[in-house]
């Protein structure tokens, strides 16, 4: 790929704030009185939008994909259930989180948490706080399969003047044709089959901000003192070579998301992944370089959501003076496998350290063998 050709590549996989597409018709409670203007973004992959027009900002496939809700104090995103995994990244504001079709249970999250719900319960959120709240979100899958709502809501939608039609597209009642069809609740006999969690399994899906796990040499260029770098695991294992990361959320999602903090100037060091990694800046400046020979540069402002593309090599620089804290998030349960430039792989060497058969980071001594 040519430099300007990869220049635009780059520049269209850095979604910034001022690149986001709000949607204040994406769902059918759009216009019950406490969602009325919340809105809603699908930044990667499909999403589970039920707007007909609505713009997705990257559409390749990337095994989940990436959205968020943004709500003004009071408003409400009522209850509805997924078939795959959705794990809430707050950026901004405070959450009332709540389980189950009448809320049994709730706890509250905040700037910097992450919550990850389980597949088959019903959901809603509510921002709780003083100012406008951000919530990421990922949806398991290429293909989450679609929304199940709580009955009340679509009853409740319905009054509001919108239904969902043969497709699961939002349309005013207004605009049913005669004899069409439209999404009915489902009946009290199936929502008897909805799983149920305790308390404490919920909590356990939490990875505060304040209780992070950060570990240290939990990626091979780390260990050179330019590229030093700590890793907090949340879900899966991912972009993670350490051999004793603790994962935070142990059920599986088919997707993996790792915190990551960089120093004040440094770099992730050069490599590649085979498959295309997404990044959520959370509050961090970043600068994303992409390519071999040619090296292009783009400025991901606080706030982005960036999707790195399979194949290239890349580096992700901190170039602010302090330490600057993301999220990135790869397909697959499993490690994800990154290919480190020859540079830092024989700089890694030379310090003591190297790649096992795990692809964990390792004291050189003990991985190669010694003849004498
Ligand atoms: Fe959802």
């Amino acid at each position: 790929m040519g430099s300007m050709s990869l220049e635009s590549e780059l520049r269209r996989r850095v979604v910034t704030p001022a690149d986001f597409v709000a949607d204040t018709s994406a769902f059918v409670d759009v216009h019950l009185p406490r969602s009325a203007g919340k809105t809603s973004f699908s930044f990667i992959g499909a999403g589970v939008t039920q707007n007909e027009d609505a713009k997705t900002n990257i559409v390749e496939p990337h095994g989940f994909c990436v959205g968020a809700a943004g709500l003004q104090p009071g408003m409400i995103n009522n209850a509805h259930l997924h078939y795959t995994a959705e794990v809430f990244v707050c950026r901004s504001g405070m959450w009332k989180m709540a389980i189950g079709l009448d809320d049994q249970l709730a706890l509250t999250i905040g700037p910097g948490d992450i919550f990850a719900v389980p597949t088959w319960v019903f959901r809603s959120f509510e921002n709780v706080g003083t100012s406008d709240g951000f919530l990421y979100t990922f949806l398991g899958g290429d293909d989450p399969g679609g929304i199940l709502w709580s009955p009340r809501v679509l009853e409740l939608a319905r009054e509001s003047g919108l239904v969902l039609d043969e497709t699961e597209k939002v349309t005013k009642v207004e605009d049913v044709v005669r004899g069409a069809l439209t999404l009915k609740p489902v009946s009290p006999e199936a929502l008897a089959k909805i799983d149920r969690y305790s308390p404490e399994e919920i909590e356990a899906r939490v990875v505060r901000n304040d209780a992070r796990r950060w570990q240290e040499h939990a990626l091979l260029a780390s260990v050179i003192p330019q590229h030093h770098s700590c890793v907090a695991p949340v879900i899966g294992v991912g972009f993670n070579q350490h051999r004793r990361h603790h994962i935070a959320i142990t059920y599986p999602h088919g997707f993996s998301v790792n915190w990551l903090r960089l120093d004040a100037g440094s770099s992730l060091g050069r490599h590649r992944v085979a498959s295309p990694v997404a990044l959520l800046a959370m509050d961090a400046d970043l600068v994303v370089e992409l390519g071999d020979a040619a090296v292009v540069s783009c400025e991901v402002p606080a706030g982005s959501v960036v999707s790195l593309p399979a194949g290239e090599w890349r580096d992700v620089r901190n170039p602010k003076g302090g330490p600057a804290e993301f999220v990135i998030a790869s397909n697959g349960d499993g490690r994800c496998p990154i290919e480190w430039s020859p540079t830092l792989v024989k700089a890694a060497r030379d310090l003591g350290y190297v790649l096992d058969a795990s692809g964990c980071v390792a004291p050189r001594e003990l991985v190669e063998r010694h003849f004498g």
